[in-house]
């Protein structure tokens, strides 16, 4: 199967998983109702800044995510989704979770992360990847890297949320995923690393603890 064959096959898969029985509810499947503990963390910490930012978030699901970066004070959290059927789930969502004030900070897109552009042309500032990475088929991995140096601006961040470590399955999704596999197809991508860290089990979404650590890569 050609790589174009391979990522088409494969993708078709999301809006299948958000449809198959019903739309996908929170609570179901990858859907874990809330935020990631660790992501709140950081922002309240302030280990993550996005005060003005631009943010992106892709496989943003039902864009638990984009409410945070939006209370935050991000200039914006941008969503990208690849099933229709999960963008229309945000944008449900975050219509009712969002004031008019922090929605006017907060877009969803449909679309392929592999392909698409902001339309405006601008970069991002910030790049945040929990369970997306991992979502991804393992020969999708190296454009991955490269389509994230191509969405940042030259000094941008990305973070990414590693799950799942220590997993002990061998096929996906979520496909197991190391910290070394984040480094060994960032670096290369015009990325260095600015910070690692473990996730502490108490900041995991249930059944996840032990499973994630925090990479802080910055676009060279
Ligand atoms: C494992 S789910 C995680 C969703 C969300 N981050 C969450 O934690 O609830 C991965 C999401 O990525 C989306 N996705 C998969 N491939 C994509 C692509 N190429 N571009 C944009 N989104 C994609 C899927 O539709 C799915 O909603």
């Amino acid at each position: 199967m050609s790589g174009e064959e391979l990522h088409k096959s494969y993708s078709a898969r999301w809006e299948n998983m958000w449809t198959q029985d019903g739309v996908l509810k929170p609570g179901q499947a990858f859907d874990a109702a809330k935020s990631s503990p660790a992501l709140s963390a950081q922002l309240a910490s302030g280990g993550l800044d996005v005060c003005g930012k631009r943010v992106l978030v892709p496989g943003c699901g039902r864009g638990y995510d984009l409410v945070e970066f939006a209370r935050a004070g991000a200039g914006l959290a941008a969503g990208l989704e690849l099933a229709p059927t999960a963008a229309a789930a945000a944008e449900a969502y975050l219509g009712e979770a969002l004031s008019g004030e922090e929605a006017a900070h907060v877009q969803v897109h449909s679309g392929d992360f592999f392909a698409w552009k902001c339309p405006t042309g601008e970069a991002f500032d910030l790049g945040f990847d929990y369970t997306f990475m991992c979502a991804l088929h393992p020969n999708m991995r190296a454009d991955w890297a490269t389509s994230w140096a191509r969405l940042l601006a030259p000094g941008a961040t990305l973070a990414c949320l590693a799950f799942p470590l220590n997993h002990d399955k061998e096929t996906g999704p979520p496909w197991p995923v190391t910290e070394q596999m984040y480094k060994d197809l960032l670096l290369p991508a015009g990325f260095t690393l600015v910070r690692e860290e473990p996730v502490p089990a108490e900041l995991s979404h249930a059944g996840r603890g032990g499973k994630e650590a925090l990479l802080v890569f910055r676009r060279t």
